[in-house]
């Protein structure tokens, strides 16, 4: 059954989606409910570093979020991401794997996820930032949010790529797992730097 004892099930809703741990041996999109998710996480070891942190996506519960003064108002039912199956032998194994990628703030939870070929829901573990910890940014301006990734960068790679790749991600699971929030930022990040070629080529064009 989804839920039996020699297995496990993560939920990823932000890198995981496209860049699943090892020992995977299912993949199945679908949603989470409950939560909304924003680029409101201050990442000092991936897409920043700590002197000048990135930012990265966390969930916030949606009841919590609605209290909040967000430009970006509204936000889906549904968080779209995946549910990764684990086999229990390599549950540890994949838990200090994660703990090492994705500590920096976020810590354990679990949430039921519904797969979206309509299967019944399974329980998942997941990792979220939550407003108590220390890189919980708050609500982001989004044009100053979008200059910030556009500007951000740490030992994984540009803060710009995991913002596109995520963007990306999620418009491959499915015709309705688009999130507005990403694209807007991504729409941003790509008019910065199309504006940033343009001054550049006057520079250097004359
Ligand atoms: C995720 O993709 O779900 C995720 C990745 C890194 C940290 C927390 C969550």
């Amino acid at each position: 059954s989804a839920c039996s004892d020699d297995e496990f099930w993560l939920f990823g809703y932000g890198s995981l989606i496209w860049k699943p741990p090892p020992h995977v041996d299912r993949r199945i999109p679908g949603w989470v409910t409950g939560y909304v998710r924003r680029f409101w996480q201050a990442s000092q070891d991936h897409r920043g570093t700590p002197e000048a942190p990135g930012r990265v996506v966390t969930l916030i519960e949606r009841s919590f979020w609605s209290s909040l003064v967000d430009s970006h108002a509204s936000a889906p039912d549904k968080v779209w991401g995946v549910a990764y199956r684990i086999k229990a032998s390599k549950v540890a194994e994949v838990k200090d794997y994660l703990d090492i990628r994705e500590i920096n703030g976020y810590t354990i939870h679990y949430t039921p996820f519904q797969p979206a070929d309509g299967s019944v829901p399974i329980q998942t573990l997941v990792y979220i930032g939550t407003p108590d910890n220390e890189q919980f940014t708050g609500p982001q301006e989004p044009q100053a949010l979008a200059e910030h990734i556009a500007r951000s960068e740490g030992p994984s790679g540009l803060n710009r790529d995991y913002l596109l790749g995520l963007e990306k991600a999620l418009n491959e699971l499915s015709p309705e797992s688009g999130d507005a929030h990403v694209t807007d930022l991504s729409d941003r990040v790509r008019a910065i730097e199309a504006a940033a070629r343009g001054s550049k080529g006057t520079e250097d064009g004359g």
